[in-house]
């Protein structure tokens, strides 16, 4: 939560957990308030702060990393209790790869190490996970263990986990532009030669660019969440966030516990979404 933001009424998570009451929520007052009900199913998190906890402690910065895997593994137990449907997190940007090399070289292990372990585990709770981001650049051994885990996903899951990783948000739009004008020059070759005539204006649609995101079935984040106190958005999800609310919170990732879920969750039942309308 940013530091000038007013502390929203607190309302306990195990009534965020029940939908009539998020639908009564909704009905009430201003009848403006979050998403047609009070609770909130799509969450974003950036997940930042991991190097100054390790820091402040006189540690190594793996060991802040290592600290935040332990910290995401709480927050997906929570938020399955809270009924997210689907939880996006920023694991390593496609900026990140500018950091000194041998923290790279922890980071790639200890995501190696993570999809050994802890996405069976989590896959187990109801779990399904899959990566969002560039493969270029990724180790093959890497990428490997990336294709295992998502064939290894449940079928009938609670919860999707978006793991964005060497992911960038303009990437990704420019990667879904690319797509989508392969499509359409290949339109255009065919008009060329005598094929069907194409407008350019029903091709390139809203509707069509997000078909060509990484992930298209994901629903836009209802709710962002940073920590660290940093306030910025850092490339994670630029098109999906178009109107996504924003939280802030001064907490260090690996110290970020279900209660600062709790806290987020019930400051987005408090605010007033309008989608630029009245
Ligand atoms: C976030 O924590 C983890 C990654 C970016 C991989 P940081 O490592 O950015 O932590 P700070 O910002 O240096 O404290
Ligand atoms: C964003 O954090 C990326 C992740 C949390 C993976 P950074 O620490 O890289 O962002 P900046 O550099 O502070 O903007
Ligand atoms: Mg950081």
């Amino acid at each position: 939560m940013t530091a000038n933001e007013p502390k929203p009424k607190r309302t306990t998570p195990s009534l965020l957990r029940k939908a009539g009451t998020a639908r009564r929520l909704a009905r009430s007052g201003t009848g403006e308030r979050a998403a047609g009900g009070a609770q909130c199913r799509y969450v974003a998190v950036i997940m930042d702060g991991n190097g100054r906890w390790a820091r402040r402690r006189h540690l190594p910065v793996a060991a802040g990393h290592r600290a935040g895997a332990k910290a995401l593994r709480r927050l997906i137990e929570h938020a399955l209790d809270c009924d997210i449907a689907e939880i996006t997190v920023y694991s390593f940007s496609s900026e990140n790869w500018r950091r000194p090399a041998a923290e790279v070289e922890d980071l790639m292990e200890l995501f190696v190490e993570q999809i050994e372990s802890e996405v069976p585990e989590v896959q187990g709770r109801g779990v399904r996970v899959r990566f969002v981001g560039r493969r270029s650049g990724v180790s093959a051994a890497l990428l490997a263990r990336i294709d295992a885990a998502e064939a290894a996903n449940p079928d009938d899951p609670r919860m999707t986990m978006y793991i964005a990783f060497n992911y960038g948000g303009r990437d990704e739009i420019v990667d879904a532009a690319r797509a989508l004008l392969s499509t359409v020059a290949g339109r255009a070759g065919g008009a060329a030669v005598g094929g069907p005539p194409f407008a350019i204006d029903e091709l390139v649609t809203e509707d069509a660019l997000r078909g060509c995101l990484y992930a298209p079935e994901m629903h836009d984040p209802e709710l962002l969440i940073r920590t660290s106190g940093e306030e910025r958005i850092s490339n994670f999800l630029l098109w999906q966030l178009a109107y996504t609310e924003l939280y802030f919170s001064a907490k260090l990732w690996p110290d970020f516990g279900p209660g600062d879920l709790d806290d987020a969750l019930s400051a987005y039942a408090a605010r007033a979404r309008r989608f630029g309308g009245r």
